[in-house]
């Protein structure tokens, strides 16, 4: 109940403060911090292991006798040793599986400086594998994480990489200095066979925080070149997913809807256009990202952004269509998979003054790299600023009419 209404409190303020939130972002960089969890990779074993047990891949975890290092746990939780038949992110190392009604948790306290709210973003990864090994499973265990303002349900996906793990960004909720938040991941599946299920094993959990410093670049839109977004594993190379977000304000792509799946890419392991992030859309037709920003009506404006690819053998035609109010372009690059970008830029006049223009870049283009994974356009360093326009020349030469009036008048 507590948590239910703080998440309807809270939702309906950011709903209220929407236009004045994005405002206040419209002239925002971008300060933030990583790591907030402890033992967040499971690497800290947990205490009285039984010793004839203690090298087996999957070692039951027994609540009563042992404690896992940073977090609590409940119903079927297994510690893993990867080996044989578990293949983590990083060779040799340590993870946690959520069995038939396993559930861990930590508590954390927010970080930042008094009066101003951070957004807490997660990075989790996933690998599925069934106990034991050997043995087929037919069904799929979600991972979900919650927090007093979010869930969100991480499965595992076909398709999107050659790897027997993945890894997901978490919108968990935007809290002020010096709240006591609660962390839980539990499994969950619709299947009552619990021995054809795969369990999800988690590898990892990266919690950053980040906040909006003031800046002016002239630059209308915000996080307009995509860096706030969930934490980057040092060595992953294979990007991090976002899953369909509705509001940009619970976004894992901060000021951004996302229609679809995405892809959060680095600037180490990937092509990127602009800074240390971009994203690919990698979901096929109609999938994307959109935003809304306010926008005076009948002025006229410039939509900047670089259209490419990822350097990840997507070999093709990228195409999207690019919308700003009312106007739809559709652009194409052509791709040898090696990383390359372009820059476009269209114009146009806002619409009706109350409601926040939409922007959005959605592609129409479906493909998969030589690996077999889902692949599609990098969209990055999305630009939108005030064009020298028409009406801005009339009301310039109207001004200096007055002056003139003023001065023949005197
Ligand atoms: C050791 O592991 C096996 C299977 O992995 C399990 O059945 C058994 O209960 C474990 N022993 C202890 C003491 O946890
Ligand atoms: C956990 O340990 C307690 C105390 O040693 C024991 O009584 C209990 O049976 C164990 N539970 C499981 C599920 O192994
Ligand atoms: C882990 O080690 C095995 C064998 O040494 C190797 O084949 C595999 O590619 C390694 N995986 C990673 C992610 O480094
Ligand atoms: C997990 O949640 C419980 C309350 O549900 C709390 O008592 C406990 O401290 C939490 N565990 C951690 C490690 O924060
Ligand atoms: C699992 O599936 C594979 C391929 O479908 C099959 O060859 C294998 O026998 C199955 N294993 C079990 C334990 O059912
Ligand atoms: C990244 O990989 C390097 C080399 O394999 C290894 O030494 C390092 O510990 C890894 N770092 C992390 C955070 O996994
Ligand atoms: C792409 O999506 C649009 C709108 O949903 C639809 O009209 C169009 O037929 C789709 N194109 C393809 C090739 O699927
Ligand atoms: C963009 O391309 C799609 C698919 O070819 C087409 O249906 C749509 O009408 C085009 N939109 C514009 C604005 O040209
Ligand atoms: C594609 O490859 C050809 C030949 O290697 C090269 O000349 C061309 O510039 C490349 N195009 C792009 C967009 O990278
Ligand atoms: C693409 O990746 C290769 C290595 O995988 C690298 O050598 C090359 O510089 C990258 N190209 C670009 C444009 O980033
Ligand atoms: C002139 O500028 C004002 C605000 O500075 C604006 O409200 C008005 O619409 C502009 N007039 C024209 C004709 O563009």
């Amino acid at each position: 109940m507590a948590s239910s209404s703080s998440t309807k409190k809270n939702t309906m303020r950011l709903q209220s403060s929407a236009p004045l939130l994005l405002l206040h972002l419209l002239m925002a960089r971008f300060s933030s911090s990583a790591d907030l969890l402890q033992n967040p990779d499971f690497e800290s074993l947990p205490t009285n292991l039984p010793p004839e047990n203690s090298t087996a891949e999957f070692i039951p975890l027994n609540q009563t006798t042992t404690t896992l290092p940073g977090w609590t746990f409940e119903g079927t939780v297994l510690y893993v040793n990867a080996g044989k038949t578990v293949s983590l992110q990083r060779n040799g190392s340590h993870a946690v599986q959520l069995g038939p009604d396993g559930r861990i948790n930590q508590t954390f306290t927010t970080e930042g400086s008094s009066g101003s709210a951070s957004i807490y973003l997660l990075t989790i990864t996933v690998t599925y594998s069934a106990v034991g090994g050997g043995r087929n499973c037919t069904a799929s265990a979600a991972a979900v994480v919650s927090a007093p303002d979010s869930r969100t349900e991480v499965y595992q996906r076909d398709g999107y990489d050659g790897k027997p793990w993945q890894s997901f960004g978490v919108y968990l909720g935007n809290w002020e200095e010096g709240e006591v938040v609660d962390l839980v991941i539990e499994s969950m599946s619709s299947d009552p066979d619990p021995d054809t299920i795969c369990w999800p094993i988690v590898d990892s959990v990266l919690l950053k925080s980040a906040r909006s410093l003031a800046s002016d670049n002239g630059n209308l839109l915000p996080n307009q070149d995509f860096e706030l977004g969930p934490e980057f594993l040092t060595n992953s190379t294979e990007g991090i997913l976002l899953d369909q977000a509705q509001s940009p304000l619970q976004s894992p792509l901060t000021q951004w809807s996302i229609l679809g799946t995405i892809k959060y890419i680095d600037s180490d392991h990937f092509f990127v256009p602009a800074g240390n992030a971009a994203i690919e859309i990698i979901a096929g037709n109609s999938t994307g990202i959109q935003t809304a920003v306010p926008l005076s009506q009948g002025s006229s404006y410039t939509l900047k952004f670089t259209l490419g690819d990822a350097n990840d053998s997507c070999v093709g035609d990228l195409s999207i269509t690019a919308q700003a109010g009312s106007v739809l372009k559709n652009y194409t690059v052509q791709s040898n998979g090696t990383g390359s970008g372009q820059s476009f830029s269209m114009t146009f006049e806002a619409g009706s003054g109350t409601t926040p223009t939409p922007i959005s870049f959605l592609s129409l283009t479906a493909l998969q790299t030589k690996a077999g994974a889902f692949c599609g356009p990098v969209i990055d360093d999305v630009v939108l600023r005030a064009s020298m326009g028409v009406r801005v020349a009339m009301n310039w030469s109207f001004l200096l009419f007055l002056a003139l009036f003023a001065a023949s008048a005197v």
